[in-house]
């Protein structure tokens, strides 16, 4: 099944895909709802490209992976629990998207968020990455700028930094 935490994953990506080199994820949960906002200074899109990003099937990627799927399902599953996803967007400048989903019996689950984190920090190393993740009224934030001259390549700093949002995930 796919979570919440597919999400993140999805709709960063498209941001390292839109050469971004600094990105800042908020993720903001509360018992009625979840807000994600992810802002980039990526390449941005025009007014054109803006109007198709939800139609299936629209990407402008030509790799096989890519199918044009990844902001069509998050606004469907959004939409699902009565919430909805935003996107604004400047070329040149970047993109701000913003997503609500209301936890009602509809909502997925939020799945491996700490691993999705990980996984984006560990994975696009030239980006620099902010991280904001609140519960309620506990937060923890991570910048990415916490591991310069820390070796990403390494097996162990990469299970460490897995290990790091698992215990900041139960601390919250
Ligand atoms: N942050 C962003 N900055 C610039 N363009 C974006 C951004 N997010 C999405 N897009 C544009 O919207 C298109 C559709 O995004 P979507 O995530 O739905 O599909 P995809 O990334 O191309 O493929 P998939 O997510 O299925 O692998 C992208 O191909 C890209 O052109
Ligand atoms: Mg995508």
């Amino acid at each position: 099944m796919r979570t919440i935490a597919d999400h993140v994953l999805d709709i960063a990506q498209n941001s390292v895909n839109a050469q971004a080199t600094h990105v800042k994820i908020k993720f903001v949960e509360d018992r009625e709802k979840i807000v994600i906002k992810i802002r980039d200074n990526g390449c941005g899109m025009d007014e054109e490209k803006l109007s198709k990003i939800f139609d299936p099937f629209f990407t402008t990627h030509k790799e096989v992976r890519r199918v044009g799927l990844g902001l069509p399902f998050l606004k469907q599953n959004a939409e699902l629990t009565g919430g909805y996803v935003h996107v604004s967007s400047t070329p040149k400048i970047g993109t701000i998207l913003e997503a609500t989903l209301f936890k009602t019996i509809d909502c997925q689950p939020i799945g491996d968020l700490a691993g999705a984190f990980a996984t984006l920090v560990t994975s696009s190393t030239d980006v620099i990455w902010e991280i904001e993740r609140c519960l309620e009224k506990r937060c923890y934030e991570f910048s990415s700028k916490a591991l310069d001259g820390v070796d990403l390549s390494s097996p162990k700093v990469i299970k460490m930094i897995f290990e790091y949002f698992k215990s900041m995930e139960l601390s919250l």
